[in-house]
């Protein structure tokens, strides 16, 4: 027997028992006459205790006990006399009467504290002893929790899990995929999912209804923090439902997870239409933690000989309370952030609402006092408040000034991550103009449903077609899309021509598909969540990476196993694959 109890569970209770525990040396302090060593499991910390005077040689022993090392004690539950309130077993400690060294370890390349020394690249390198360390054993617990809780309610819901295969054919979902050869069938090559789009959509054909998946999808894009190349999914689809069904039930499940794991009741899900979202927050991902709303200004402000504004497609502002006292130097710090090349604004237009009453701007060449009054009134702004204005071609200006919206929101501490504000996104556009291909694509992905309404559209105005489509964003992060999907062979046969595909090629790519919707489909759609940016939001960070037990660096890379490597030239025989 190695231990008879964990590190994190015994209290003043358990006073007087006889324990074994087991774990790694967390930190060892010699005091002369007393040793005290903390030691830790994934359960928590537990203070050991030697005594000189008692036992010198195991004292001894205990003073040569380096970080890391594994042992095993044991020993008594005392009260201690210095109690620590912040931790569980703060009020006792093991007054030790053996000791076995299990595993002795090397000295770790960074400290194994909340706070570590360890870099980042370090850190992945080791990750197993970066996952020793409280925040991400934390973040891993948390995960673990959330996907337990999301199986809890889908099956009572009566969703039924099912699993579909990774070595697949190529999914279009817009980014690139990761390619397998195969060994059997010389020169051709499986794809790893992007998504379980099409096997979920066959399901529903197959009459299994409300599916889910906790599910791994693979897509080969550039990574930022809140992308990975493996990244996982809670995927859905349901059969014989509207889109109000899907937003209900997965309300349901967000607002489950927010209670059980976080405590938090979730207010309303406020829904927006994508063309609000972008009019209100220049973003189809809105974080409506805080206001600062899009105010247009257009027709207050044109034709008061300001070539700006009288230039431009769209005269933008938002109202920042309180805001009259920034200082010139931190409305020059903003105009430099907006001109940054990743904002690519040309210049930022200020009005200060004084005290007094009075206004003061940047324009006050162009603009009477009168003017700035009206804008105030347009911005709702009082007495103290500062509006900022940005101009120019309308979809840049918008993103230009949701870019400053969340700056300014993060300087002023409006983004409280402990605060959660979701926000269903609808009626997304259909399909998108590419410039690079010069065709458009799929918004979502090519087998999202038009609005019926909105069909006769795809000959004359294609950009103007609304989807049945949606998005679930918390706190300003796409959390979840999906939509209502086609399930008829000849519009999504009218899809595929609309999205460039000829006969031959929606043949060879979808057959399989088109030809199943010949076999009665059902009406069906469904919905996937991030689940690795779930976890993240719900642990109060937006970087994905540490709510994975193994993730990829920015290149791609895990660094750990030294992943993806070169392979033998046999493997490369075998697959009859010839590098250049
Ligand atoms: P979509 O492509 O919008 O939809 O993906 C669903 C959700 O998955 C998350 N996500 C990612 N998370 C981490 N790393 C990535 N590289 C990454 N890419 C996407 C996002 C996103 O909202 N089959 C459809 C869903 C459907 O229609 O049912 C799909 O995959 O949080």
């Amino acid at each position: 027997m190695l231990r008879t109890n964990t590190c994190g569970e015994l209290s003043i209770n358990n006073v007087g028992e006889e324990v074994m525990l087991s774990g790694w040396v967390q930190r060892n302090r010699d005091l002369g006459g007393m040793t005290f060593i903390d030691l830790r499991d994934r359960d928590g910390i537990t203070q050991l205790a030697f005594n000189m005077d008692e036992n010198s040689n195991l004292c001894e022993q205990a003073r040569k006990l380096g970080r890391e090392f594994v042992i095993k004690v044991r020993g008594i539950v005392i009260e201690r006399s210095s109690k620590n309130k912040n931790i569980s077993t703060g009020e006792i400690e093991i007054k030790v009467s053996d000791l076995d060294i299990l595993n002795p370890s090397k000295v770790p390349p960074f400290t194994i504290e909340d706070q570590t020394d360890g870099g980042d690249e370090l850190r992945m390198k080791y990750r197993y002893l970066d996952i020793r360390r409280n925040p991400i054993k934390e973040n891993l617990i948390l995960r673990a929790r959330v996907s337990s809780e999301t199986r809890k309610y889908l099956d009572k819901q009566g969703f039924c899990e099912i699993e579909t295969p990774y070595l697949i054919k190529s999914t279009p979902e817009g980014a690139r995929d990761f390619i397998v050869p195969s060994r059997m069938n010389e020169g051709q090559f499986y794809a790893l999912p992007q998504s379980p789009q099409t096997f979920k959509q066959l399901l529903m054909v197959a009459g299994m209804d409300k599916y889910y998946q906790i599910v791994k999808c693979f897509r080969d894009e550039d990574l930022r923090a809140d992308r990975q190349p493996e990244f996982t999914q809670i995927d859905c689809e349901m059969s014989f439902v509207d889109q109000e069904e899907i937003l209900n039930t997965f309300e349901g499940l967000t607002r489950h997870l927010l209670k059980e794991v976080k405590g938090v009741e979730l207010n309303e899900f406020p829904r927006i239409t994508y063309d609000e979202a972008m009019k209100m927050y220049g973003s189809d991902k809105p974080d409506i933690r805080f206001g600062m709303k899009f105010v247009e200004l257009n027709y207050i402000c044109k034709e008061k000989n300001f070539q700006v504004f009288d230039s431009a497609e769209l005269v933008v502002g938002i109202n920042v309370k309180g805001g009259a006292t920034f200082s010139r130097k931190q409305i020059d710090k903003l105009t430099d952030f907006v001109k940054t090349p990743q904002v690519g604004a040309k210049g930022l237009v200020y009005c200060k609402c004084n005290e007094d009453g009075s206004f003061k701007s940047s324009v006050d060449k162009f603009f009477t006092q009168e003017d700035l009054n009206n804008w105030a009134d347009t911005c709702k702004a009082s007495s103290g408040d500062l509006i900022l204005i940005l101009a120019g071609e309308k979809d840049k200006t918008r993103k230009a000034l949701s870019s400053l919206r969340l700056h300014l929101a993060e300087e002023l501490g409006l983004r409280n991550p402990e605060e959660f504000s979701p926000v269903w996104v609808l009626d997304f556009p259909l399909l998108e103009w590419d410039e690079e291909s010069n065709r458009y694509h799929a918004m979502h992905h090519p087998f999202t449903s038009p609005k019926p309404e909105d069909i006769e559209k795809l000959n004359t105005d294609p950009a103007s077609v609304r989807a049945n489509a949606y998005d679930l964003v918390l706190n300003g992060n796409e959390i979840g899309g999906g939509s209502i999907r086609i399930h008829n062979r000849d519009l999504q046969k009218l899809m595929f021509k609309h999205l460039g595909f000829s006969d031959e090629d929606a043949k060879e790519q979808f057959g399989f598909l088109m030809e199943a919707f010949e076999y009665g489909a059902p009406p069906h759609g469904g919905v996937a969540f991030g689940f690795d940016r779930l976890c993240a939001i719900m642990g109060g960070q937006e970087n994905i990476r540490d709510f994975i037990a193994f993730p990829k660096n920015n290149s791609g890379r895990d660094v750990m196993i030294d992943s993806p490597s070169i392979i033998d030239n046999e493997q490369l025989n075998e697959l009859n694959i010839k590098l250049k």
